[in-house]
């Protein structure tokens, strides 16, 4: 029996936190500042931060609406919002499979980072050589045993928070963990803010745009990160927005949540480019910076040890609320459109994502060779849905909200039957229906031809 009765989040704050939860995962503390050095610092970040506000919290809206509007997992909404055309059900089919590819690839790194909490709390990370900490981390995710350890680990956790269901396992444990994930990270943000040499460089290089930084390539990726970071187009929103209460607002919810999470980003941002500088660190290391440099960081930083742990806790909890979002796209689909029990989709789930995640980690060790198109087969995964399945997903969404589905409708979802004011409501149904759209093909056009 679908999961009806106590179906969705009991508070506003709790709403607020469990989708913020889901939107601050690796995306911000991770990839982002791995993006940002990648892609020329701040002309990166103020494209991205241009994304989110023009279509990340539009889209964001869209979901919610979608969510709230039909009561439904990421597939069933759609069959409810249009009975008479089912066809698209076909973009929750591909949120569902674009919600598995990336769990499988996403619990890799989770994984990895509670392997780093395990070492920063045995203090096995401190007094080592810079090449020692690079050397740490090659063998650690060229091995095969222990990164499919933890990254079935972390699965296991995830599972366990969503068999408990949307308000004892979603809501309570986003209500502790997202404050924790907060002061934790102020904390890091004193320390590097207080560490004096690199203060400067690591500022001027996050907030100080480079206009000529910014191309097709920096374009791209900052769509696909803030699409990533914000959780759009994988049904994500779309099955939180469905556990929103019918009196919330859905755009001050959806404005605090895409807040909480670009400040994530920049605290993270904040956190880790003045240490880079003050210890001439790279900031442009890729996917290695948090794994490799910060180690390295905090190796030669007073009080590093404990600061070390307080970082990969960080991660670990960002993670976390991530990896709970991201398998409950999947078990409330099949709660409701199978009837499954919780708990058998859970497990299920796991399952399945576990035997595709494995080949994404064995994609750094045994299958490092392996390449599709050039990618192994983690980097395709990331790519693959960062830059294209979310969004064509999220391209499809608005189609369906902008063009097919009653404008009054969107409306009333919009003003909670009327009770709001909804002032902003033409110019968010505006970016619907022709900036965001317009927005998403270009940029997808130029992603794919250049
Ligand atoms: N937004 C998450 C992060 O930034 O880490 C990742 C994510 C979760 C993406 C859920 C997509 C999703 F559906």
């Amino acid at each position: 029996m679908a999961n009806n009765e106590n179906r969705g989040f009991t508070s506003n704050i709790g709403a607020i936190l469990a989708a913020a939860g889901g939107a601050v995962g690796l995306g911000n503390i991770w990839r982002f500042p791995y993006m940002l050095g990648n892609n020329g610092g701040g002309a990166f970040l103020l494209v991205y931060v241009f994304f989110v506000l023009l279509i990340g919290i539009p889209l964001m809206m869209t979901e919610f609406i979608i969510g709230r509007r039909s009561q439904k997992n990421a597939i069933g909404a759609y069959r409810t919002l249009s009975p008479k055309h089912k066809g698209w059900m076909i973009i929750g089919i591909f949120n569902i499979i674009g919600a598995t590819l990336i769990y499988a690839f996403y619990s890799v790194v989770a994984g990895w980072t509670l392997n780093y909490v395990v070492l920063a709390c045995g203090n096995k990370l401190s007094g080592q050589s810079p090449e020692a900490v690079a050397q740490l981390f090659a063998n650690f995710t060229q091995s095969s045993c222990w990164p499919l350890f933890f990254q079935l680990m972390f699965l296991i956790i995830t599972a366990g928070v969503i068999a408990l269901g949307v308000q004892k396992g979603i809501e309570k444990m986003s209500k502790i963990l997202m404050p924790a994930l907060f002061i934790l990270l102020i904390l890091m943000c004193v320390r590097s803010l207080t560490l004096g040499d690199g203060v400067r460089e690591g500022m001027n290089f996050l907030f100080k745009p480079d206009f000529s930084k910014i191309d097709g390539s920096c374009l791209l990726s900052a769509l696909g990160q803030s699409f990533f970071s914000l959780s759009i187009g994988m049904g994500a929103m779309v099955t939180y927005g469905s556990y929103i209460r019918k009196e919330d607002k859905l755009f001050n919810s959806s404005l605090w949540i895409a807040g909480c999470d670009s400040m994530v980003a920049i605290l993270a941002g904040i956190v880790i480019f003045p240490a880079v500088f003050a210890f001439g660190m790279s900031p442009a290391s890729g996917p290695e910076l948090v794994y490799i440099v910060l180690p390295n960081v905090f190796n030669s930083m007073p009080g590093g040890a404990i600061f070390a742990i307080i970082f990969f806790l960080l991660l670990a909890i960002a993670a976390l609320t991530s990896t709970i979002s991201l398998l409950e796209i999947l078990v409330a689909t099949a709660v409701e459109e199978l009837h499954w029990k919780r708990r058998t989709a859970s497990i299920v789930g796991t399952v399945l994502v576990f035997t595709i995640g494995a080949f994404c980690t064995l994609s750094f060790g045994p299958l490092k060779d392996f390449h599709i198109c050039g990618f192994t087969i983690f980097d395709l995964f990331d790519r693959l849905t960062a830059s294209y399945l979310m969004p064509i997903g999220a391209l499809a969404m608005t189609i369906f909200l902008g063009w097919f589905f009653p404008k009054a409708e969107v409306r009333d979802e919009l003003s909670n039957g009327g009770s709001l004011k909804a002032k902003a409501f033409d110019i968010y149904y505006f970016i619907l229906r022709y900036v965001a759209p317009i927005a998403l093909i270009i940029i997808l056009i130029s992603g794919i031809i250049g």
